[in-house]
């Protein structure tokens, strides 16, 4: 199908009047950016192979990578997917909120929303904006993070336009995503429970209230073979990549310091803790505080677009180590920084 994206984009503050205008052109089976608590969607109708057509257009997005469906409450959830007794677990332990589940698909899913596998991933957002465009729509909306295939995910409205003007009728801005990465994904369709996409609700979390291990996917962390088959055909593609090369070093912030003020040249910066900002001698970006992963989150995707602004070429960013929370933070840094790692 061949597109043309002829749209004078409008871009509208979160109320009644965006939400009214948002679900006329949702039934319509147009496409419309909307602002959820984790990152902004490029939403349509889940339920519409035609407008769900447009969001891979807009985005400029593999075929076989599917879309996660919004819901805004559990009738809709059971509407979509196939839930059993773990989903429920979850579901009433953190929804609705910045957790996905991929589950068995119902049979009106059609396979451009899931990407042709037999399984679905849905969502229901804590956004109230969110979830008033979905429930006054009355639509299941299939909502992939607003940008360019490949870039990094929008956290605020602006971040949208930069990726989508024109390519879309209109923005939904409901200002800056209060927790700032992509869903924690997991999925419940095999034996063990998988976690397929680290985020702001963990392993740990979703363990105890299973009462169950929750296995962490093998390319959470690690690079996969682009041939070798993923449990999730997200993992496979470049994400959340500026234009400069990141590299990730890890060590002290008295360590990193030192390492990156040696390799300053021109179009050098740092990708940094608040902590570090004293120490360096080349262009600083902070992507919030040591030690706390809730400031890293929220920080992060903007930080790794004023790169892009700033015209860095070349970008260290620093990270001290994996815990729980921070897992989500060095999932989206190891595939901004395509694996590159240097330890101090
Ligand atoms: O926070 C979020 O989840 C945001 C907001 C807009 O809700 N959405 C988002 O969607 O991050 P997207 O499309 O950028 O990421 C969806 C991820 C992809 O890695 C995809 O491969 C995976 O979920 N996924 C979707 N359906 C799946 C399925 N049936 N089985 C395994 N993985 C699936
Ligand atoms: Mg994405």
């Amino acid at each position: 199908m061949e597109f043309d994206f002829p749209f004078d984009t409008k871009i509208l503050p979160a109320g009644d009047e965006a939400i009214s205008l948002a679900c006329e052109l949702l039934r319509a089976g147009e496409v419309v950016a909307i602002p959820t608590e984790t990152v902004y969607g490029l939403a349509a109708d889940a339920l519409n192979a035609d407008a769900v057509a447009k969001i891979y257009a807009a985005k400029g997005r593999p075929a076989d990578n599917p879309l996660i469906v919004h819901v805004s409450d559990k009738e809709m959830y059971s509407k979509v997917a196939v839930l059993s007794e773990r989903a429920e677990k979850l579901i009433a332990a953190f929804c609705p909120g910045p957790l996905t589940i991929v589950l068995p698909k119902r049979g009106c899913v059609p396979a451009i929303t899931c990407g042709g596998l037999e399984t679905v991933a849905v969502r229901m957002p804590s956004d109230e904006t969110a979830r008033a465009i979905i429930a006054n729509s009355g639509l299941p909306l299939a909502a992939p993070s607003a940008n360019l295939s490949g870039k990094p995910s929008p956290t605020n409205a602006q971040h949208v336009l930069q990726d989508m003007q024109g390519r879309i009728p209109l923005v939904v801005d409901g200002g800056e995503s209060s927790v700032g990465v992509e869903s924690t994904v997991i999925s419940l369709v095999g034996d063990k429970a998988v976690l397929l996409r680290p985020g702001y609700i963990t392993a740990g979390e979703m363990a105890k209230v299973l009462g169950e291990e929750v296995e962490l996917a093998k390319a959470v962390l690690q690079q996969v073979d682009a041939s070798a088959p993923v449990p999730s055909p997200g993992m496979k593609y470049k994400h959340y990549a500026p234009n400069a090369q990141v590299t990730i070093v890890t060590g002290s912030s008295e360590k990193y310091c030192e390492y990156v003020n040696a390799n300053a040249q021109q179009g050098v910066f740092a990708l940094c803790y608040d902590e570090d900002l004293a120490g360096l001698q080349v262009p600083a970006i902070s992507y919030g505080k040591a030690g706390e992963p809730a400031t890293q989150t929220k920080a992060l995707f903007v930080a790794l677009r004023t790169l892009d602004e700033q015209g860095a070429q070349a970008a260290y960013a620093h990270f001290e180590h994996v815990n729980e929370l921070s897992t989500a933070v060095y999932n989206r840094l190891l595939r901004a920084a395509a694996f590159r790692v240097v330890e101090l």
